[in-house]
Order: structure tokens, then C-alpha cells, then sequence
């Protein structure tokens, strides 16, 4: 496996606080990486030392086995979590300012098209809907046609349709051979995308891997669902069966094993549904709180 940004022993420290706090971690080149945690958990910190934008207390950061210097500017792009956008400017008039600042672009069409920004080209970029906005900002970070692109939090605060119309953008910057660099506290979000993923919570890493791998390494069972008035509480006792919000869950790695027992003890399945481990279970097994909190 090819690297492209290696992160040693990272830490930022504002007084007593070290919002990151030893964090390593090797970034494949291609494909998504993916930073997961709540708020606060030194997610943006870690990136913007990155990107170079902030310095680390200690430890390094090397994009392609060298220290970062002012040439990573040309090969990266920047998505921040927040960023203002120039006054009465249309889209198309901001993506020409943009693009004036650098000597290699990608052709303005491409991005257009990549980045779906077609149908409100010619509106004032502060009159954009949220998604339209970060479909923009997208755009905005791909003007260099950099080899790597950091997405900090992309879609937070958008409504699901336009969370995965964004997915898909990100798909397609996937698929030219980009690595993509995300932040998010959206579980599902890095299920999705992410090839490789880095969970922190207060400054730490607590868990990365390939998702999928992490679940199996964590989780080699599904869980079953009944309603609670539906199941003797004598079977509810066995190990793996607790009651969880008027419901009992059954922690299995045998499915059929357990709905044969089920069906032995008569109780109705009509109600039944099963469900794998997602990546918000592995967040709540691995720190006893859920992501959200
Ligand atoms: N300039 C600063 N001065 C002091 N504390 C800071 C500064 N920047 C960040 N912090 C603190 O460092 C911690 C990590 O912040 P960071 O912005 O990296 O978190 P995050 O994971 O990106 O969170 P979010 O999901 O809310 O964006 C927080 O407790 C934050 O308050
Ligand atoms: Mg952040």
C-alpha cells in the first residue's frame, strides 16, 4: 500500500487542553479516509495541521515522505467546515475568482459537471440552499485539480436527500484516482465512502481500521429485535438478551439457532427484524456513549 500523508505522534495543546493528543496514523493514497468523532473531538485540529494551515504542539506531519512545505498548497484541496464566500458574486463569477489564483486549474465545465453546479451558475452565491452551497465549496476545493482533497464535515446540516447527492460527488472525485480526506460525525456517512477510517474522542484515537473489518473484529454477531410484551421474561435472562427501549435485543452470532428457539417457545416473529452492527455501535462500544450525545 502506497502512503501519501503520514501523521506521527500529533499533538496541539492550547493551555491545559490537549485537543490532540498523540495521534498517528498512515493515509493511503486513492480512495476515502475518513475522520470520525463527536464534537470536539480534535477532528478539524488534526486536519488543519495537515494542511498546514495551523502548527502541531509536536510530532510530524510528511505528504509523500517529506515534511509539509508551502508547495502542498498546489496539490491539495480545502473544504473548511466554515467558510465565507464573497459578497454578489454569481456561482460561475466565483468560480473565475478562484480560479485566478492558481496557474493550473481544472477546466471550468469539468467542475461544473462534476460538481452538479449547472442549474444555479447565475445566482448570487449567498442566495444557494445548503447543499447547493457545499456542491460549490466542493467545487471550490477541486479548482487546483489537486491529487488530495480534505473535506471537513461536507454535509453537516443537510437534509438527507442532499447528503446523498453530495455522497455521490464524492464518489465520482473517488473514482479519478483523488484521495479524499473526510471528517464527519455521521456513522453511516463513513460506511458509505470511507475505506479507511480513524475514530478520535478527546484528542485520541480510539479504534482505525477498514471499516468493515472493524466490524467484524468487534462485532461477530447481528442483532435480533422483538417487542418486549412478545417474549417470556424467563428467555429474556439468557446471556446476550437484555431489554433496550420497550424492546428486547438479542445479541447472536447464530440466527437461526436463536429463531428456532424462538419459534420453539411460540413467541409471534410477525414483529421481528434483524440488524448488523453499524460503525454508531462500534462508537458506543468503544467509548460507552452514543456519537450523538
Ligand atoms: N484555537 C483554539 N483555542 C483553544 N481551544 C481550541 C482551539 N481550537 C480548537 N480548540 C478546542 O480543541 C478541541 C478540538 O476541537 P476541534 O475543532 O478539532 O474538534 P472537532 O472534532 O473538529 O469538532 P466538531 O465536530 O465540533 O467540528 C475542542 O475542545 C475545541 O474547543
Ligand atoms: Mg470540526
Amino acid at each position: 500500500m502506497q502512503s501519501i500523508i503520514e501523521v506521527q505522534h500529533l499533538v496541539k495543546s492550547y493551555q491545559q487542553l490537549n485537543a490532540v493528543n498523540d495521534v498517528s496514523f498512515t493515509i493511503p493514497k486513492g480512495g476515502c479516509f475518513g475522520l470520525l468523532g463527536p464534537n470536539g473531538a480534535g477532528k478539524t485540529t488534526t486536519i488543519e495541521i495537515m494542511e498546514g494551515i495551523i502548527s502541531a504542539s509536536s510530532g510530524n506531519v510528511l505528504y509523500k515522505g517529506q515534511a509539509v512545505n508551502e508547495h502542498i498548497a498546489h496539490e491539495i484541496g480545502i473544504q473548511f467546515q466554515h467558510t465565507a464566500l464573497q459578497d454578489f458574486l454569481t456561482v460561475k463569477e466565483t468560480l473565475d475568482l478562484f480560479a485566478s489564483f492558481y496557474q493550473k486549474t481544472l477546466p471550468q465545465q469539468q467542475l461544473i459537471e462534476l460538481c452538479d453546479l449547472s442549474e444555479f451558475l447565475d445566482r448570487d452565491s449567498r442566495l444557494l440552499s445548503g447543499g447547493q452551497r457545499q456542491r460549490l465549496l466542493l467545487a471550490l476545493a477541486l479548482i487546483n485539480d489537486p491529487e488530495v482533497v480534505f473535506l471537513d464535515e461536507p454535509t453537516t446540516g443537510l437534509d438527507p436527500q442532499a447528503r446523498r447527492n453530495f455522497w455521490q460527488l464524492i464518489k465520482n472525485i473517488k473514482s479519478q484516482n483523488k484521495t479524499v480526506i473526510l471528517t464527519t460525525h455521521y456513522m453511516d456517512e463513513a460506511e458509505q465512502l470511507c475505506d479507511y477510517i480513524v475514530v478520535m474522542d478527546h484528542g485520541k484515537i480510539i479504534e482505525q481500521g477498514e471499516p468493515e473489518l472493524l466490524l467484524k473484529k468487534h462485532f461477530g454477531h447481528v442483532f435480533i429485535y422483538l417487542p418486549v410484551e412478545q417474549v417470556p421474561d424467563d428467555l429474556v435472562t439468557q446471556n446476550g438478551w437484555r431489554i433496550q427501549d420497550e424492546q428486547i435485543e438479542i445479541e447472536t452470532d447464530n440466527v437461526e439457532q436463536t429463531i428456532s428457539l424462538l419459534i420453539k417457545e411460540q413467541v409471534p416473529l410477525d414483529a421481528l427484524h434483524v440488524k448488523s452492527a453499524n460503525l454508531d455501535d462500534l462508537f458506543l462500544k468503544l467509548t460507552g456513549h452514543s456519537l450523538r450525545e
